[in-house]
């Protein structure tokens, strides 16, 4: 939370001074209504700000949350397919905002999209580890020992080895569900490891990338803007 006067100066060419002088005189809203006290605190993250009838940006870059359905594939463009920008309304279709990462088509859940690149490369680069969480629904039972398997490092059926993940079974019958964690994001390595154990995978939700968790308020097709602590979330976990 900062003052008002701080958060205008700060995001604009008007000074300390000239931004307590415009809110005295009632030229400045914060969501819509006029505010007239500069030393009134606020999260510059979540407001929206006019001074004197024009909206203050305030965030340099733009990060979104979007529950993705069944059906859209993770780009910005593609001749044949729906895209994941289509759930974009234009008003948010921010220049450069593209998907950090990819879903398949068929997956559900958290996809991130940011017009940042700098934060793109630091949520999908391998060299980071940040640890992506999944729902999987599989055919077939699910055993200690495919837990085992992920924890020791599968070697998948191409030939590469993945690093140790961690795979809690949540439901053991001829279809089963498990919380799978893993930390890199080759691809279709969920499906691809679980093909490896011999269990094809039926669906796939992502509910948390590193310390940020799918918002649960968010149906499918929903999204919403991330907030600068959200972000720092994805680091955190
Ligand atoms: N692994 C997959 O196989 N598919 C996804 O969409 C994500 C991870």
């Amino acid at each position: 939370m900062d003052r008002l006067d701080k958060i205008i100066a700060e995001h604009s060419r008007y000074s300390r001074r000239e931004a307590a002088d415009l809110i005295r005189r009632g030229r400045v809203t914060v969501n819509g209504a006029a505010v007239r006290d500069g030393a009134a605190k606020f999260d510059p993250e979540t407001i929206l700000l006019t001074v004197e009838g024009i909206a203050l940006p305030l965030r340099q870059h733009h990060t979104l949350m979007l529950n993705k359905p069944a059906g859209y594939v993770s780009a910005t463009e593609d001749p044949r397919e729906k895209t994941v920008l289509e759930l974009i309304r234009e008003e948010d279709r921010y220049p450069e905002l593209f998907p950090a990462g990819r879903l398949d088509k068929d997956t559900t859940g958290l996809l991130l999209l940011t017009s940042d690149g700098g934060l793109c490369h630091r949520i999908i680069s391998p060299r980071k580890e940040i640890w992506k969480t999944y729902l999987v629904t599989v055919e077939g039972r699910l055993e200690e020992a495919d837990a085992a398997a992920v924890r020791n490092g599968i070697r998948l059926q191409s030939g590469e080895d993945l690093l140790p993940g961690e795979l809690v079974i949540l439901e053991s019958a001829g279809v089963s569900r498990a919380e799978l964690r893993i930390r890199e994001g080759k691809f279709h390595q969920v499906k691809r490891m679980m093909a490896s154990l011999g269990k094809p995978v039926l669906h796939l939700k992502r509910t948390a990338v590193g310390g940020l968790a799918l918002d649960e308020m968010l149906a499918p097709g929903e999204y919403k803007a991330l907030t600068d602590r959200e972000i720092a979330q994805i680091f955190n976990g």
